[in-house]
């Protein structure tokens, strides 16, 4: 790569300008000197593509360089670099090949682009000598990607496991905290400005499923698609799970986990609630944080703890990664690119090794309980505690297992609803982060 001429300005295309947009605005602003000196070279902007640049913003910047023409400020000869903060597909997956086919640097937060299609992403950087940054994309402000890719380089990650939604471990905290229905904390957590109006992208997993997909790509240097990432989301967790769960000493968060099988060289990505035990360090993160725990053959356990969302946390993301490929431009280098040779098996949920918490409304009588165990035995299924508490003639069972592949479970859950004497199987969620 050529480097760009000292002392000349580096000039940036700024595609979007919501929420993130305008804290990336302010900072290039409030911190013009300091990047200056931290780059070699000032920061300008060259561009802001906006759908309405008429509308009257209160930004420290030029109205004048508000444009509604995305693709014509993107193949602009005088932009160095591209940063995308539109979100979604279209047209944000447009403008960044775009930019990256015209060899300029992209820095984009784009996690739903970046876990669907990736790959297209990272073969036009490759194929036109471009940066292609996207610290923003999972958890907001929390160095992740960077420490994966290449602080963590050297070493064998085994396990990533996480909280990569704010919004859902506000829902759940509160949940928690106050014995809360699942109504009754989204509407708070909406009030609050955390949740969206449609909230499901959060609520059902989704934005969780996206990182998850990002995280497990970078650590197991894997192609790994959101399609491939098992998701469930938060929406059937009752006060009744969290309350099984705080008396088993647990709390439910929705977790994101990747995990490599060294036995059969694979990994699964996987989103959804689970009981956690007070202790582990997740379960201390409270309403809209997020906090990644990785785990290393040779580092160990690290967690990674933070603001994951809102303007200025993601804005700080998005400030490093420019402030990475300016200082490539000028030395002439390019930061990592895709590293997927791995080429790991992208294994089924059902052959993911967990444990499961269930929960089940009996008649308290002579030979449930028996019969219910023989149910565990049958799917060759371990079971670790069993507690019963009795109401009348009726009685709540709940069985927690050793681990199993997540196929033998279901199938135990799925014959104890076949059983007479269960008259519902009132819930079931996997429990993680205790020793197996
Ligand atoms: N909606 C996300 C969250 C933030 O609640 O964490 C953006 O990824």
């Amino acid at each position: 790569m050529t480097p760009v001429v000292d002392g000349r300005p580096l000039r940036i295309a700024l595609l979007g300008c919501g929420i993130v947009g305008s804290e990336v605005v302010r900072l290039l602003h409030d911190s013009a000197a300091d990047l200056t000196a931290r780059i070699g070279a000032p920061l300008e902007l060259a561009g802001i593509a906006v759908r309405r640049p008429q509308r009257v913003r209160d930004l420290p910047v030029d109205p004048g360089l508000f444009t509604a023409d995305a693709a014509g400020l993107v193949e602009r000869d005088d932009v160095d670099i591209v940063v995308e903060v539109i979100g979604g597909i279209e047209p944000a997956r447009a403008l960044v090949l775009s930019a990256l086919r015209r060899g300029r640097g992209v820095v984009t937060a784009n996690k739903a682009l970046l876990a669907s299609d990736g790959a297209t992403l990272y073969q036009a950087a490759r194929s036109f000598g471009a940066d292609l940054y996207f610290e923003a994309s999972v958890a907001g402000a929390i160095p992740l990607l960077r420490p994966l890719r290449e602080s963590l380089a050297g070493d064998r990650i085994s396990r990533v496991l996480g909280i990569v939604n704010g919004t859902t471990n506000f829902v759940l905290t509160r949940m928690d905290e106050t014995g809360a229905g699942f109504d009754e904390a989204l509407d708070e957590a909406t009030a609050l400005g955390y949740a969206e109006a449609d909230p499901s992208a959060d609520i059902d997993g989704f934005d969780a499923a996206a990182k998850a997909a990002i995280l497990a790509g970078i650590a197991f240097h894997t192609r790994i698609q959101v399609d491939q990432v098992h998701r469930e989301g938060i929406a059937d967790v009752t006060a009744a799970d969290v309350a099984s769960a705080a008396a088993m000493g647990c709390t439910v968060k929705l977790l994101a986990i990747a995990e490599r099988s060294e036995t059969d060289r694979s990994v699964g990505v996987r989103v959804h609630p689970a009981m956690i035990p007070r202790s582990h360090p997740l379960a201390g993160v409270r309403e809209a944080f997020n906090a990644v725990f990785v785990e290393g053959a040779a580092s160990g356990e690290l967690m990674f703890y933070g603001r994951g969302a809102g303007g200025a946390p993601t804005a700080a993301a998005v400030m490093g990664d420019v402030v990475a490929v300016a200082r490539n431009l000028l030395s002439g280098a390019r930061g990592a690119g895709e590293s997927a040779y791995a080429d790991l098996r992208v294994r089924p949920m059902g052959e993911t090794v967990t444990r499961y918490h269930v929960s089940l409304d009996v008649a308290d009588k002579a030979g449930v309980l028996a019969n219910v165990a023989s149910v565990f035995a049958a799917h060759d299924v371990s079971i670790r505690v069993v507690r019963q508490e009795g109401h009348g003639d009726d009685a709540t069972l709940v069985i927690v297992t050793h681990a199993a592949t997540d196929a033998a479970l279901a199938a135990t859950v799925a014959a104890l609803r076949d059983l007479d004497i269960v008259r519902a199987v009132a819930s079931v969620m996997r429990v993680e982060g205790q020793d197996r």
